[in-house]
């Protein structure tokens, strides 16, 4: 089943009118199906926070249309579009965003505070994540005083308490060391695989995106390649790397 579908879409920042501007999405097409993880790999500035924002609905294409579920979110008024991220998207971004005067815990919990959910419901709900994420342990410690990767797995958490069909992840491991970005990318994909959720997470880093199971490049506004893991990961990795070096380098 589609989950996601964009169709031709254009993004252009300086208007629809405007011939001289280059559009930074230039008329993209793509499927997302149900379950699947993928990662979105392309050159800085080549548009993948932007497409993630149109996907998101933060933002709208300046042509063309993003379906979710079978539902033209481009249609939507901003007002439309919001309460549809806040009940079916989970968002993971690059600083993980975590309220420092909060707990792990309370962070995490903090969407389902905001929909007056019962309390008992929201501590199981963050009982069964936090163990999920192996940061149980850690659930009333404030971000400042754990790791980074705890942090980001807290993040993930906040972003999956309200059961959201799709995560949707701006280079989630930006800020983490390599052991830390490896291991988050492992519960990324064992979430995927437990939960059946679909990810679609934006990353410059190939050994992250050797975790998912297809990577879409984009390059001039478009998809210039993809690629699908059918073989082992380390088979998969080579093949980004051979993928990142055709189109001109990972930066
Ligand atoms: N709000 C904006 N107004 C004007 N131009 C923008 C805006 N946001 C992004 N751009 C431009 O659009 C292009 C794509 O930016 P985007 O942030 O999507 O790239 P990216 O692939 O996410 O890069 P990075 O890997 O550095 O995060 C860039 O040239 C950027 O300067
Ligand atoms: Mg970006």
């Amino acid at each position: 089943m589609e989950v996601l579908k964009a169709s031709n879409l254009i993004k252009n920042y300086s208007g629809l009118f405007n011939y001289n501007s280059q559009n930074i999405i230039n008329g993209l097409n793509i499927t997302i199906n149900e379950g699947e993880f993928t990662a979105i790999m392309g050159s800085s500035g080549s548009g993948k926070t932007t497409l993630l924002n149109m996907f998101s609905g933060v933002d709208k294409p300046t042509i063309g249309d993003v379906e979710i579920m079978g539902l033209n979110i481009s249609k939507l008024t901003d007002d439309e579009r919001a309460v549809f991220r806040r009940e079916n998207l989970g968002m993971i971004f690059q600083n993980f965003n975590l309220l420092d005067d909060l707990t792990l815990k309370e962070n995490a919990a903090l969407p389902l505070v905001i929909q007056g959910k019962k309390r008992e419901e929201i501590e199981g709900k963050v009982e069964e994540l936090f163990k999920l994420l192996n940061i149980y342990d850690v659930k009333d410690k404030y971000p400042t005083s754990v790791s980074k990767g705890q942090g980001q797995r807290a993040a993930c958490c906040r972003a999956l308490i309200t059961n959201p069909k799709i995560i949707l992840a701006d280079e989630p491991t930006g800020n983490l060391d390599s052991k830390a970005a490896k291991k988050f990318m492992s519960y990324m994909k064992l979430i995927n695989e437990e939960k059946k959720i679909t990810i679609l997470l934006a990353t410059h880093d190939s050994i992250a995106a050797s975790y998912s199971s297809r990577v879409i490049f984009i390059k001039d506004g478009n998809l210039f390649a993809e690629i699908y893991n059918k073989e082992d990961d380390k088979k998969f990795h080579n093949r980004i790397l051979d993928c990142l070096a055709i189109m001109g380098g990972e930066d």
